[in-house]
């Protein structure tokens, strides 16, 4: 049966977000240590960072990177990372049961960003601290001079202020494994009177406020409902984080994970309306989903690192999945939801960029490389900017267990009105192939294809490593047509495409 996708120029969802392409850098494992920073390393610049690393960032064209957590910043001391490298304390990192050498802190992680090509978006502490670290952080963080704070950062060698727009109210605060958690009660005051004083340092700040670390949490969406009306009229955003797994080993229902993450942002768009009219506000709050990822294939090597450990070690390998084909397809899939979803979601940070569950590895000394999921969220990064647009689509279903039935194809497209580039994303989710037919509709009377990159395989476990690194990458695709404003082809079995018209 034939997969029809109309798509429309004036049925749009909305202007996508560039920041809808972000990532996440936290202060865990090899992420920063032999991740970003390794001055050791032949590649080094001046200020010790990986520059084969920045070059993958930068081909990734990552618009805002979070940092430094996660769990993390809960018990992190921004003050411990700034001043003389050599005076900087070693502390014992709570969150991930390690040693924290501070030799990257708040300078060094801004330079690494201008390195490459992105914007910071800072979290505070408001676990273990509260406000007056907040306010005292961006004091230093953004003020231009003239005060104790700003006058320390200029001290410290950096004139002009960091200007960082973007700050995350804390972590996961809903979560019991989290240094200083809290009740929706107590986090709803806490980040209302926290977002206060930084409003009132700078009202153009965008502010991000915690919500749920996932939907099975069983203060979810209560949590969502308490925050926010505690802290509408302070905020910006909400946040969402959900990771996905195949501990299972059934691919039909882990591709069909989609589903549950459209319904987790549903949801929580109807308690943003839910409270707005409760506020009776004109001011419209946003998700920023800044951690999200596949996250399970480390789950066993993790636990023996930290299970055969009784010490505190630096920069040990946690977290380092080591993504196969599958996760190429659910990548793509999780990013189709975002796309379409892109009217509420402005904000998305694909968890983590280096080493920590991400798609750039790098060996200690040795050669950074691209995991299978480097490329679904490059074409994203690099294609999927413009207006997401409203498609119709009709073709096959099929039944997952878990979320009952979900189209075998899942399609998203994103026009590039300045460009002129209408792109479609396809993932091929079912065991069969299918033939597509694509019909364009007030974009002009012909359309010509202008690239078609594909990625399939025989072996869905199939991973890239640091010695085959391009085992699992894209190809030229090969066997579509368009015939004036009509693309016509097929859509092999478990393939991820990415189909650019003109
Ligand atoms: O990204 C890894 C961890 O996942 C983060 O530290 C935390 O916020 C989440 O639980």
């Amino acid at each position: 049966m034939t997969v029809t996708v109309t798509a429309h120029a004036r049925y749009v969802i909305s202007d996508i977000d560039p920041r809808l392409y972000g990532s996440f850098i936290e202060h865990l494992g090899r992420a920063v240590y032999t991740g970003i920073y390794e001055p050791q390393h032949d590649s080094a610049d001046e200020n010790g960072m990986r520059r084969d690393v920045i070059d993958l960032v930068r081909e990734l064209d990552v618009p805002v990177v979070r940092y430094p957590g996660g769990n993390f910043v809960s018990a992190y001391n921004w003050e411990d990372g700034i001043g003389p490298k050599d005076q900087r304390p070693v502390r014992l990192d709570l969150a991930w049961h390690t040693s924290e050498s501070n030799e990257v802190g708040l300078h060094e992680f801004a330079d690494w960003c201008k390195a490459a090509g992105t914007e910071l978006m800072l979290a505070v502490n408001l676990g273990s601290r509260g406000l007056d670290e907040a306010r005292n952080f961006l004091e230093y963080a953004n003020h231009k001079g003239g005060s104790y704070w700003s006058d320390l950062r200029i001290a410290n060698g950096r004139k002009e202020p960091f200007d960082v727009k973007l700050w995350c109210l804390g972590n996961e605060m809903d979560g019991p494994w989290q240094i200083g958690h809290k009740t929706a009660e107590e986090y709803g005051r806490l980040a209302h009177e926290t977002a206060k004083a930084m409003r009132a340092f700078d009202k153009s700040l965008e502010l991000v406020v915690c919500g749920s670390s996932n939907a099975k949490m069983p203060t979810y969406p209560a949590w969502e409902a308490t925050v926010l009306d505690l802290t509408y009229n302070e905020v910006d955003y909400i946040s969402l984080h959900m990771y996905f797994d195949n501990k299972a080993n059934n691919t039909a229902d882990y591709l069909a994970q989609n589903k549950k993450l459209d319904d987790y942002i549903v949801s929580v768009a109807g308690v943003i309306d839910f409270i707005k009219a409760k506020k009776r506000s004109s001011k419209r709050v946003y998700i920023s989903f800044d951690e999200w990822n596949v996250w399970y294939h480390s789950n066993e090597q993790d636990r023996k690192i930290l299970e055969g450990n009784d010490g505190w070690p630096f920069a040990p390998p946690l977290l380092e999945d080591i993504y196969n084909f599958e996760d190429v397809l659910q990548v793509g899939l999780i990013i189709n939801t975002f796309i379409r979803r892109s009217d509420v979601v402005r904000i998305a940070c694909l968890a983590q960029l280096v080493n920590v569950i991400a798609p750039i590895m790098t060996e200690p000394g040795g050669k950074a490389w691209r995991q299978t999921i480097f490329y679904p969220f490059l074409f994203a990064s690099r294609h999927g900017r413009g207006k997401a647009l409203d498609l119709k689509v009709s073709g096959p279903t099929y039944h997952a267990p878990s979320v009952g039935e979900v189209d075998c194809l899942d399609v998203a497209a994103v026009h590039d009105e300045a460009q002129g580039f209408v792109t479609f994303f396809v993932v091929n989710r079912s065991e069969t192939s299918h033939p597509i037919e694509i019909s364009l509709e007030g974009f002009g009377d012909a359309a010509t294809l202008s690239d078609h990159q594909v990625m399939t395989h025989a072996d869905l476990k199939a991973v890239n490593t640091a010695a085959r690194p391009d085992a699992v990458v894209p190809a030229q695709g090969r066997g579509v047509t368009v015939t004036g404003t009509r693309l016509t082809g097929a859509i092999s079995a478990y393939s991820y495409h990415m189909i650019r018209l003109k």
